[in-house]
């Protein structure tokens, strides 16, 4: 690492259905942080579903969306900042949560993701004939950036108390070390 950190929000990072929101929450709550989602403030900005984002101006431009957004979030405090599954996967993305946030990556099988997603139809990238597949096939093309967070959390078998007391431990320690 190069230079001191200086953390002072918590970023979640990590594949759909590994419970960055619920997590995000549950942490902000006990931290008396601010609750940012990404994929809500992109919501709000354009206007729109994400699923019509996908639909109407295309992946590339949804991206950009995360990239602008990325940007703005330098500038918080007292955050806990869940984001979009495929948001690490620019490098420029996560170097800049790296700059002012711990960045904790929850993990799942995709079996368990799986399970977790199917019956909600909001995620255009998993709107395929084999679902299961596709999330095999992603969560491999991704996992070398999920594994550049600082933390990484296993989330199978743990509720998602046990995961967000874990991430906040983790948090603690992180900013007692780069005080
Ligand atoms: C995506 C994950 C989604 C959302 C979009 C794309 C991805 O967020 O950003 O559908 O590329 O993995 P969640 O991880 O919150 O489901």
């Amino acid at each position: 690492m190069t230079g001191p950190r200086y953390i002072h929000n918590l970023a979640l990072i990590g594949f759909m259905g590994t419970g960055k929101s619920s997590v995000g929450r549950m942490a902000a709550d006990a931290l008396h942080f601010t609750f940012l989602d990404t994929d809500h403030v992109i919501e709000a900005r354009a206007g729109k579903a994400i699923s019509d984002i996908f639909a109407q101006d295309g992946e590339p431009a949804f991206r950009e969306w995360e990239r602008r957004i990325v940007e703005e979030l330098t500038r918080r405090e007292k955050t806990v900042i869940a984001t979009g599954g495929g948001l690490p996967t620019d490098p420029a993305n996560l170097a800049s949560l790296k700059s002012h946030a711990l960045v904790v990556c929850l993990w799942a099988s995709p079996e368990s993701i799986w399970e977790r997603v199917k019956g909600h139809d909001h995620r255009p990238l998993l709107n395929e004939q084999d679902p299961l597949g596709r999330i095999r096939e992603l969560l491999a093309a991704r996992e070398p950036h999920y594994r550049q967070a600082d933390v990484l959390v296993n989330t199978e078998m743990r509720s998602i108390r046990e995961v967000a007391q874990h991430v906040i431990h983790q948090f603690h320690m992180a900013q007692s070390a780069h005080r």
